[in-house]
């Protein structure tokens, strides 16, 4: 299947366009440890995680009953993506109401069992914040849109369209089509970065800014560790409505003409409001906040995370995610986020419920297991904060529709076939080898693959040689190994296209090494020149392909295809 097909990625191929390689010495973080650095957040998608309730979708008692699976999996914390009351247009990302609970995911006092629970195993809960919009059916917006002269009136993006009719510009919508509605009771169009049913708030207004901090006082109140702050990057438009330029010639996939997005994005009064939000959580103890940052270069991730160290903590890193499995590609990545992020943490991912799984977009069909152990050393080695998705750490795979008639995510109808949707990326969590892979005892919201039958939890915790198990012991490595947990990161033999080597260092203990290969043919590396200087060093193995021998000297690295050795240097 083409790599990322979906809209969110359409945007990605966009914007990641600008590379920006840079290769200096490498920055020690010497500050206080908190508990978000070199930790590993989880993602989850609470319908398809576990169903408590045989509705065939997933709620908060089905993840409060797999806590222990996380625990033993070694995970910090559990990023839930939206379950408030909701029409689920946007699977929950179309907010009707703030501060309750959708009825099919469960009640407050499940959350609070959820976040109590989870503190009991050392897991903290990382709610999804939607600031940018809300439904069209939140309360706010059925008043904004009932009049031009009701006290919400302008609390969203409301404004004339052309005269003699038409929206006010050209403006295209990141699902499709033109970003404007009309309302007749206002004769007015109001602006939408996504569906039709997401109307964007208006963060000028003070009222809105506001109401939306009180909301998040709310949930810190309840015990949550944090916020993922979806479409942070969208808050602002152009005040002039300027018309976006066309981008390139052609058409996107909803058949729309393709335009840039520097009127509608990433603008600089983004930053104003971030230092609101850091503000805001620094009033409650050990918050983070964790960005939804698609940005076309480093520099403007970099600028994320504040001059002064006073905005995100953790913006997602996308210039990592989305890339050829090239050792020379990531050996750039991994320099630019040691070097450009103003001396931040990275946040690296692969997978979320918005692009598809690393193991369909990286996969050869010959070599997916090893290329999964691969990306899962590459998310878990480095100096970050790793984030994964459910169902990473086994291995799930895409499974798009195949009729339009099955898709659920209103995207893969617009732009079908050449968009099939994000269903593919979010069915059932794989438990087991029963009907329906252990999620639900009715019907599943989405269908479970065949390839569930082997590829499930129950089935790899016991296997020494599973995904899972590489997962445990990375996870492990990266909280116990003095050097993983927050030595600095030096590349090694830089020459090197095939495999990617790199050094970890802390004071105090034993260098680590770590070699990748990015081939599909066996490979030797000499690292004895490059790490500590001159000499043969002797290395103890920390983790190995499975099956593969056993490299006992920095000098003679032996890897087999798309294999990872992981050792100490004695
Ligand atoms: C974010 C979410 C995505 C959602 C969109 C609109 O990109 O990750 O799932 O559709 O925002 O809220």
């Amino acid at each position: 299947m083409p790599i990322l097909t979906n809209a969110l990625s359409s945007r990605v191929r966009l914007l990641v366009a600008g590379l920006v390689v840079g290769c200096i010495p490498i920055a020690s973080a010497a500050e206080p440890v908190e508990w978000w650095q070199n930790a590993v957040v989880y993602e989850i998608y609470p319908r398809s995680f576990a169903d408590s309730n045989g509705d065939g979708v997933g709620d908060l008692k089905g993840i409060t009953q797999h806590l222990a699976y996380l625990q033993e999996l070694g995970v910090d914390a559990i990023w839930i993506t939206p379950f408030y009351p909701s029409p689920q247009v946007d699977f929950g990302y179309d907010i009707a109401d703030y501060r309750a609970i959708d009825p099919q995911y469960g009640t407050l006092a499940d959350f609070d069992r959820l976040v109590a629970e989870a503190k009991k195993r050392n897991i903290r809960v990382i709610m999804d914040m939607v600031l940018n919009h809300t439904s069209d059916r939140h309360p706010w917006f059925v008043e904004s849109r009932s009049s031009r002269t009701n006290p919400k009136a302008d609390w969203y993006m409301w404004h004339d369209g052309k005269p003699g009719g038409g929206p006010p510009n050209n403006w295209e919508s990141i699902f499709g089509h033109s970003a404007w509605t009309f309302e007749p009771k206002r004769s007015q169009f109001y602006y939408h970065a996504f569906y039709t049913e997401q109307p964007d708030l208006n963060w000028r207004n003070p009222e809105v800014r506001s109401a939306m901090y009180d909301t998040m006082r709310f949930w810190m109140k309840r015990g949550v560790a944090g916020f993922r702050l979806d479409a942070i990057t969208s808050l602002f438009e152009d005040p002039q409505l300027r018309d976006e330029p066309v981008a390139r010639p052609g058409v996107n996939s909803y058949g729309d003409p393709i335009l840039t997005r520097q009127y509608t994005d990433n603008l600089p009064e983004c930053h104003d409001v971030l230092k609101e939000l850091r503000r805001l959580t620094n009033e409650f103890p050990g918050r983070v906040l964790i960005g939804e940052t698609y940005l076309p270069n480093i520099k403007e991730l970099a600028k994320m995370y504040g001059a002064h160290k006073d905005e995100l903590q953790l913006p997602m890193d996308t210039q990592f995610a989305f890339n050829p499995l090239s050792a020379d590609v990531f050996r750039s990545k991994l320099r630019d986020a040691e070097t450009q992020l103003n001396g931040g943490l990275p946040l690296f991912f692969f997978d979320n419920h918005d692009n598809p799984r690393s193991w369909t977009r990286f996969g050869d069909h010959k070599n997916d297991a090893a290329i999964a152990r691969l990306l899962a050393t590459l998310l878990m080695t480095p100096r970050c904060t790793a984030l994964m998705y459910y169902g990473e750490e086994i291995g799930m795979e895409n499974n798009d529709p195949k009729r339009i008639e099955d898709v659920r995510d209103p995207i893969g109808k617009i732009g079908w076939p050449r968009e099939k949707g994000r269903d593919g990326e979010r069915t059932p969590m794989q438990w087991d080898g029963s009907a329906h892979a252990g999620f639900t005892t009715g019907t599943p919201w989405l269908p479970v693959p065949p390839s569930a039958a082997s590829i499930n939890v129950k089935a790899e915790e016991g296997d020494p040689d599973s995904l899972l198990t590489w997962y445990k012991a990375l996870i492990r490595l990266k909280k116990t190994n003095r050097a993983l947990e927050d030595g600095t990161d030096t590349m090694l033999d830089t020459e090197n296209t095939k495999v990617l080597s790199w050094m970890r260092q802390a004071a105090g203990a034993p260098a680590v090494v770590v070699s990748v290969n990015f081939t599909a043919q066996p490979q030797t590396v000499n690292l004895a020149n490059d790490a500590l200087g001159a000499g043969t060093h002797k290395l103890k193995t920390l983790l190995k392909t499975p099956g593969a021998a056993d490299s006992l000297s920095l000098d003679q690295i032996q890897l087999g295809p798309f294999g990872v050795y992981v050792g100490e240097v004695q």
